[in-house]
């Protein structure tokens, strides 16, 4: 048996997605530019696409701007904050994923953007009065906080954020990549300015998402080239993939509550039987339902001498899981996210994550492979 639990990486794809991208690839391939009948064919779906997506998040479709994914999307929202709309700090965390942490780097060293990175907890929380001081400072800002971490999970209250942030006049982009399509958004009560999507976090395909802009930012083009995607993004639409995103969301939204309970109670499951095996077992980030996202558990395993080697040992036993994000898979050490959180980086981690087609079988057949490589490496 082998068992996919690094879903927080990529998801597999659902076949109602692969079905709708074939579709494309096969009778409409026209480019969404043309004049004639293929490109028109091409546009139409484009823009149904569009507007399928801006309804599950309540927008407007001329506020979604298609990306090759969240990199992209993470990127541009930050070219925006500080090319158009002259922000000269912004406040973050060290635990971003380096699709913003990197970026904000940039700016700060070529540009001399101040940064300020808020104090976190143990469990990566944010604290809100330091934020709330922190903005008093009239200077013009860019709040970048994820809504939940990749690794550890802890989510940041979204809307408290926001609404802290519009009080005093900062512009907040949130990386939602993780919680896109696992959690409802709706973006006129919340008033957030950018927000990020990876559709292959959520059973679509990899290589698309979006950026969200608030119609109120006012932005210049940023990939410069034909004017697609309202000229603020040049290049010929990835058609198949927009149509498997939108087909992604449909599908995670039609019974997303029953989604979230099943998910849900597989990680309370193997929170529980992990506690009760291991007498000297942690977890990463915050762990309760209301606290973090459902998808993600991040363990703190004894500290062995066979267990440095434990997602290798586990990969060998068909249990597929990551010592955090995807670029430190295979390794268990070296984790911005767990070195920012103060954790104890002699003991091995291991990120599991789940999906709305994981099950209770495959859970149950993970943990006996955890026990197992614990007895082997006791022994
Ligand atoms: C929180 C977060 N942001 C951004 C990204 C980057 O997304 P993509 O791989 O689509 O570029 C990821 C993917 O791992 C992520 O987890």
């Amino acid at each position: 048996m082998r068992v996919y639990l690094d879903n927080a990486a990529t998801t597999p794809m659902a076949t109602e997605v692969v079905d709708a991208m074939v579709d494309v690839l096969q009778n409409h391939y026209g480019n969404p530019s043309s004049i004639h009948a293929y490109g028109r064919d091409a546009k139409a779906l484009l823009e149904t696409s569009r507007r399928n997506i801006a309804r599950h998040l309540n927008c407007l479709p001329s506020e979604l701007f298609f990306t090759s994914g969240g990199t992209e999307a993470d990127n541009l929202a930050c070219h925006i904050a500080f090319q158009n709309l002259g922000v000269k700090r912004i406040i973050s965390t060290s635990i971003e994923h380096h699709a913003v942490g990197h970026t904000v780097e940039m700016y700060r060293d070529r540009f001399q953007v101040q940064v300020h990175y808020l104090t976190l907890d143990g469990q990566g929380h944010i604290d809100l009065t330091e934020l709330a001081s922190l903005l008093k400072d009239p200077i013009p800002t860019l709040v970048s906080l994820m809504h939940a971490n990749n690794e550890i999970a802890t989510l940041i209250p979204l809307d408290q954020v926001a609404a802290l942030c519009r009080t005093h006049g900062a512009y907040f982009h949130s990386d939602t990549v993780q919680t896109m399509g696992h959690y409802p958004f709706d973006l006129k009560a919340l008033d957030i300015d950018f927000i990020t999507c990876a559709g292959h976090k959520f059973h679509g395909p990899k290589g698309i998402g979006f950026l969200y802009v608030n119609k109120r930012i006012n932005w210049s083009p940023m990939l410069l080239g034909g004017s697609q995607e309202r000229g603020i993004r040049g290049g010929t639409e990835n058609l198949s993939g927009i149509v498997g995103l939108s087909k992604a969301f449909d599908l995670a939204y039609e019974d997303l509550q029953g989604h979230q309970t099943h998910v849900q109670g597989l990680k309370s499951y193997m929170i529980e039987r992990l506690k009760a095996h291991f007498s000297d077992l942690t977890f990463h980030g915050d762990t309760r339902p209301e606290g973090s996202l459902y998808t993600v558990l991040n363990v703190s395993f004894p500290a062995t001498e066979k267990a440095s080697m434990l997602l290798f040992t586990l990969d060998l036993k068909g249990i597929a899981a990551s010592g955090g994000s995807a670029c430190s898979s295979g390794a268990s050490t070296g984790s911005h996210v767990l070195q920012g959180i103060g954790a104890d980086m002699k003991r091995p981690n291991v990120r599991f994550s789940f999906s709305r087609y994981t099950s209770k079988e495959e859970i149950d057949f993970a943990l006996e492979q955890v026990f197992s490589a614990f007895a082997v490496a006791l022994a």
